[in-house]
């Protein structure tokens, strides 16, 4: 499957930015949100907790969320899941206490315009990696694997795929210092855009079509929140 909308996509695409939306109070806030929401998933494969963001815990809070993300994007819409009432989700977040492995968020609709992703950190220690390289396809879990390979999708399950490979074999030095959990054959091809070192008070908005993961260095855990957007 291909986005059926690529030129329209492309043409909202941009570098990765780093902004400071939220002041120290708002972050507080987004972490005392986290913590009073229901737990939606423990994933024990990739030993990672999740939870949505649930409108009306703290109206104040989703008027403040909303409004920032506006400022920073102009018009958007979500494209996380919807609650039974048919209310926007409006985030994700997760806490991992492994590294996340190569994938794209990229979607699962073909013909929605999806738009950018907005990451961010509620703890202090970690990186994501981002790569030049971008996929239009469904959201995809990257591996060379061919037991993996094999997995058949539900509907809201990511595809897997090898064809992100290409022919330059990927850096090792970068490999060794931020990539251990990846097998490096399964980055060749790859280049790095940019290594976000987590901090917070900072904000990561990147398009949805990146290639990424996060790194290899967590520190017991890491908490983040992320935002699915498209136009
Ligand atoms: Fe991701």
């Amino acid at each position: 499957m291909k986005k059926e909308n690529l030129s329209k996509i492309k043409k909202l695409e941009g570098p990765p930015r780093i902004v400071k939306i939220f002041s120290e109070k708002e972050i507080k806030m987004v972490t005392d949100l986290y913590f009073s929401l229901p737990e939606t998933l423990f994933n024990k494969k990739q030993n990672v907790r999740k939870k949505v963001w649930l409108q009306n815990y703290n109206k104040e809070l989703d008027k403040i969320y909303v409004e920032k993300l506006k400022n920073e994007l102009g018009n958007f819409r979500m494209d996380s899941l919807k609650d039974s009432k048919g209310q926007d989700y409006f985030g994700l977040f997760h806490e991992s206490f492994s590294p996340l492995q190569l994938h794209v968020d990229s979607g699962f609709n073909k013909k929605e315009i999806i738009y950018k992703q907005v990451v961010t950190p509620l703890s202090p220690i970690g990186e994501t990696v981002i790569f030049k390289n971008r996929w239009y396809g469904r959201s995809t879990s990257f591996t060379i694997d061919e037991e993996e390979l094999k997995f058949k999708p539900k509907p809201d399950q990511n595809d897997r795929s090898s064809k992100h490979l290409g022919q330059k074999p990927f850096d090792k030095a970068v490999h060794e210092k931020y990539l251990t959990h990846i097998d490096i054959k399964n980055l060749q091809g790859l280049e790095v855009e940019l290594i976000y070192n987590w901090k917070i008070g900072e904000t990561l908005i990147m398009d949805r079509s990146h290639i990424h993961c996060s790194s290899s260095n967590i520190k017991d855990k890491k908490i983040g929140l992320t935002t699915f957007t498209k136009k």
